[in-house]
């Protein structure tokens, strides 16, 4: 069995704390055993006197040094082996998770002092103590807390303790990362959302998922502890890979809203559709030509009520164009077939983000939005074409859930390219009560 024990002025709070929950079980199944010994018990004046006033003058008192030892040697005789002393104390080495360990597994007995006032006779520590520990570069009033703290951070990691190591070996600082941020129900709180991949039931996405926001976490709070680590593992450059991209995105303003677009926006659309057509030109994608789309497409269909914008902070930062009605290219469709049949369907066209919201997740805000219109048409089945090389749409077409169909042709023009990529997207629940 495990022991620990602490010389104090205040036995009783320290005892009190020490004995609740996880340790006081692991106490009974003894696992462990903490007591706190009353200092003043091993004086031996009348007045129980254990401190005096410091030689040298100055302002407060020290514990004496000949209490201390009656107890610690006390403690020390009725010990099966040599009991490691530490001395808690601001001027110690500050205490870490890798100390917890070292003194869980490698001592079997603890005597902890608890100082106070303005501390102990250095002599007893000269004589009897084996190390000194500090919680941290701040001054207590006494060496209970930070005696409660060593005690309770050593004491979980004694074998039997805690059910399970794998409890403490997923936790802050046991390889040098913090932990990553944890969530229980409901799935919804104040409108905020638990992280979708934790409810993927996919252990091996949760684990993903958990490892790249511990680093997250350790990189952003404890740039120290980042320093240190071996992050040289393929999985690991490949999650800094991610954090990096996912770092460098720019950050959306928020409302993102939806609405039919207006004459006052085309200014704005027409400069979204100039950014989005040197971007295809740049990756040698022939899906719009000088000529198309322009800005009379989009007046037309606004004159239609089918051209709509994303604000987001107010500004518009996204356009499309949503038919609820047949669109004649996608009549004749080859290597495929609509999973919609002949069921009424709404189809995207001349979508296009703002430049300096690419990466941001307004495209995705956009997807959601078609779905939404077109649900609220009551309608169920969503279609949309791409150029195959358009590789930007295709990742958000497959991300929000659409499945390739098959080829259709669109009416561009020699020299251009007339094949499209068609993809459609079924959405449940629609009509359904
Ligand atoms: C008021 S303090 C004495 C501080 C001391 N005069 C100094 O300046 O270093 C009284 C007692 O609280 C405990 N203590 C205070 N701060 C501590 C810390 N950061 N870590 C561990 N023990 C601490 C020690 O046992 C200490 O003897």
């Amino acid at each position: 069995m495990y022991r620990i024990d602490i010389i104090t002025l205040f036995p009783d709070t320290v005892g009190d704390v020490l004995s609740e929950s996880i340790l006081g079980r692991a106490q009974e199944r003894d696992y462990l055993r903490i007591e706190a010994h009353q200092l003043r018990d091993y004086t031996v004046n009348k007045q129980k006197q254990v401190d005096d006033y410091p030689y040298g003058g100055g302002h407060g008192a020290v514990l004496q040094a000949d209490p201390l030892y009656r107890c610690w040697e006390h403690l020390c005789r009725q010990a099966e082996g040599k009991p490691r002393t530490i001395y808690l104390s601001p001027c110690g080495k500050t205490f870490t998770q890798a100390d917890a360990r070292r003194l869980a597994w490698e001592e079997e007995h603890l005597i902890l002092v608890c100082g106070h006032y303005e501390g102990i006779d250095q002599r007893f520590i000269d004589e009897c103590v084996d190390e000194e520990i500090s919680i941290g570069d701040f001054v207590l009033t006494g060496g209970e807390i930070a005696a409660m703290a060593v005690a309770d951070a050593v004491s979980r990691l004694v074998p039997g303790v805690l059910s399970d190591p794998a409890c403490f070996e997923n936790e802050s600082h046991w390889n040098g990362l913090l932990e990553y941020p944890q969530y229980s129900r409901p799935e919804v709180w104040h409108g905020r959302a638990v992280p979708p991949e934790l409810l993927t039931g996919d252990h091996a996405k949760v684990e993903r998922w958990r490892r790249k926001q511990s680093l997250l976490r350790t990189r952003q709070r404890r740039p120290d502890l980042y320093e240190r680590l071996d992050l040289s593992s393929r999985e690991d450059q490949k999650l800094l890979a991610e954090l990096e991209r996912e770092l460098s995105r720019p950050i959306l303003p928020r409302p993102v809203e939806c609405r039919p677009a207006a004459e006052g926006d085309v200014p704005t659309i027409v400069e979204i559709i100039a950014q989005a057509r040197a971007w295809m030109d740049a990756n040698g994608i022939d899906q719009w030509t000088e000529e198309y789309p322009a800005a009379a497409d989009y007046r037309n269909d606004m004159a239609q009520g089918e051209c709509y914008v994303l604000t987001c902070g107010g500004q518009v930062g996204a356009v499309f164009t949503l038919y609820a009605r047949p669109e004649e290219s996608y009549a004749a469709i080859t290597d495929g077939k609509w999973g919609g049949g002949t069921e009424p369907y709404a189809s995207i066209h001349r979508c296009a983000v703002a430049e300096q919201w690419r990466g941001s997740g307004l495209a995705g805000e956009m997807a959601a939005a078609w779905e939404e219109l077109a649900r609220g048409m009551g309608l169920s089945w969503l279609r949309i074409d791409t150029h195959k090389k358009n590789k930007a749409m295709l990742g958000l077409l497959r991300k929000s859930g659409f499945q390739y169909r098959g080829n259709v042709l669109v009416g561009a023009q020699p020299p251009h390219d007339p094949r499209r990529v068609a993809y459609e997207k079924k959405l449940k629940g629609v009509g359904q009560r």
